[in-house]
């Protein structure tokens, strides 16, 4: 197939219909199938290869793609799973979804640096790039620009087009997804934002330009940063209701009837996934390091937020002490390791957090969830099904994460002592 170059023409563009995604993970894979329906031939280059080799043979690790959605686009044959970059060759568009880590509690670009490296030597006269990975004001123009124009030989701006775009996909999530989530979206200069706005509007239902990268940029490190602060403050304003007596879930939920100026949060075992925990750090960081002053709200934040594991321990301590038991030796049944619920993903997740503490302890812990791949859970972690036998051979139950797919009623009549970290169980049992 000849692969359609794109000019801009007359302040309209051409469509190129090769796209690539860099990264098929949990943002990639959603995308490049999205991609696929919307007309494109889709490459989707990772370096995974055993993830490279499921996707080829269709099977999906991303709750949001069924499988038989990832075996449609194969059989369309403007789908392909690669690792060879090669495969990059005349795309007329390329977007960037890999992962951008703390590294001892700095930026982690390296995941950005090697995709960049990848991707350089197959732009071409008119293509586009568009990094969509999390990060601080400034990557797009301050790295990536320079990497594709020193790996190209070509101007950024001029010869190729270069934007920024934040991925807003909520894993899980039925109502909203990727196609009618407004898109922010930004290029470095008019005519990239131009490209740019043309690839998403085919993709979503609404775009959103701003005026440079570095906006759009802001703008989903301060989305995250609400919800890391507001989360924060449930948490905090939890343990002291708690102890004053006070049911917050119920505080919250009559606050949620006013109509304007607010809006509930939930309180919670913790933050976890690839977000929260981690990109305001990014912020915080990027505000030492350019003016030398603390973004004291992320700190803050961060550190209510991490303490909340200790808390849920604290709790089971203080719940099996009442029925004259102790951690050590007790049975604790874990309920949910995702740190969110129905899906799979456990990174940063705060259950793994309190199964280290509890074990530490001396607790013997059994865990349930079955959308966590059992090969990632920690090996001190007997996996069983929620049944009325484990509920009732554990001293403790955990609810952690409130899977949908999970029958409560087991947890409800669990004879020992159960702590609600989810608020699932509503009055039945105790809450956080
Ligand atoms: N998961 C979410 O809900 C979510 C939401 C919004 C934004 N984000 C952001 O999107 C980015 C990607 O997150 P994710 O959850 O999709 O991560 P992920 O780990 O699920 O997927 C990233 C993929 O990139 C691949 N990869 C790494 N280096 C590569 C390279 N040099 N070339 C090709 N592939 C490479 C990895 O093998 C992996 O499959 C991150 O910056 C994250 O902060 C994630």
């Amino acid at each position: 197939m000849e692969w359609q170059q794109s000019r801009l023409l007359g302040g309209s563009c051409v469509i190129q219909e090769k796209l690539a995604v860099v990264g098929q993970g949990y943002v990639g894979l959603p995308i490049a199938m999205r991609a696929v329906e919307a007309g494109f031939d889709v490459v989707g280059l990772d370096v995974d290869e055993t993830r490279v080799a499921n996707l080829q043979a269709g099977v999906s690790f991303v709750e949001d793609v069924p499988s038989e959605q990832l075996q449609e686009a194969l059989a369309t044959g403007r789908y392909r799973a690669t690792t060879d970059a090669a495969d990059l060759a005349h795309f007329g568009y390329t977007i960037i979804t890999v992962p951008t880590p703390l590294k001892d509690t700095v930026p982690d670009l390296s995941f950005i640096e090697e995709s960049a490296a990848e991707i350089a030597p197959y732009i071409e006269d008119g293509c586009t790039v568009v990094l969509e990975s999390t990060t601080y004001p400034g990557t797009t123009e301050q790295l990536l620009v320079p990497l594709l124009e020193s790996g190209s030989g070509l101007r950024a701006g001029v010869d190729f087009h270069v934007g920024y775009s934040p991925e807003r996909i909520d894993p899980g999530n039925k109502t909203f997804n990727f196609q009618n989530t407004p898109k922010v979206v930004s290029g470095i200069n008019a005519g990239s934002l131009k490209m740019v706005s043309c690839l998403y509007d085919r993709l979503v239902d609404r775009t959103v330009p701003v005026t440079s990268p570095a906006e759009a940029e802001l703008t989903k490190l301060l989305e995250n940063t609400f919800r890391h602060v507001n989360i924060a403050l449930v948490n905090e304003l939890a343990v002291f209701a708690h102890d004053l007596g006070i049911d917050v879930w119920e505080a919250i939920s009559a606050a949620a009837t006013k109509p304007f100026g607010f809006m509930p949060f939930t309180p919670g075992p913790g933050v976890g996934g690839h977000c929260l925990p981690i990109d305001p750090s990014y912020l915080s960081w990027q505000v030492r390091r350019s003016l030398g002053r603390n973004f004291r709200f992320v700190e803050l934040a961060n550190d209510v937020n991490d303490h909340m594991p200790d808390y849920v321990v604290q709790r089971v301590a203080s719940g099996l002490n009442s029925q004259g038991k102790s951690l050590k030796g007790s049975t604790i049944l874990l309920v949910g390791l995702a740190y969110k619920k129905n899906t799979g993903d456990i990174r940063e997740s705060p259950a793994l957090r309190i199964a280290e503490l509890l074990a530490a302890q001396g607790a013997e812990l059994q865990a349930v969830d079955s959308y966590v791949e059992s090969h990632k859970v920690p090996a001190f972690l007997t996996l069983v099904e929620l049944t009325e036998q484990s509920a009732a051979a554990a001293d403790a139950v955990v609810v952690l994460t409130d899977h949908d797919y999970l029958d409560y009623t087991i947890v409800e009549n669990a004879p020992g002592y159960v702590l609600d970290t989810r608020r699932r169980l509503v009055g039945l049992r105790e809450p956080l």
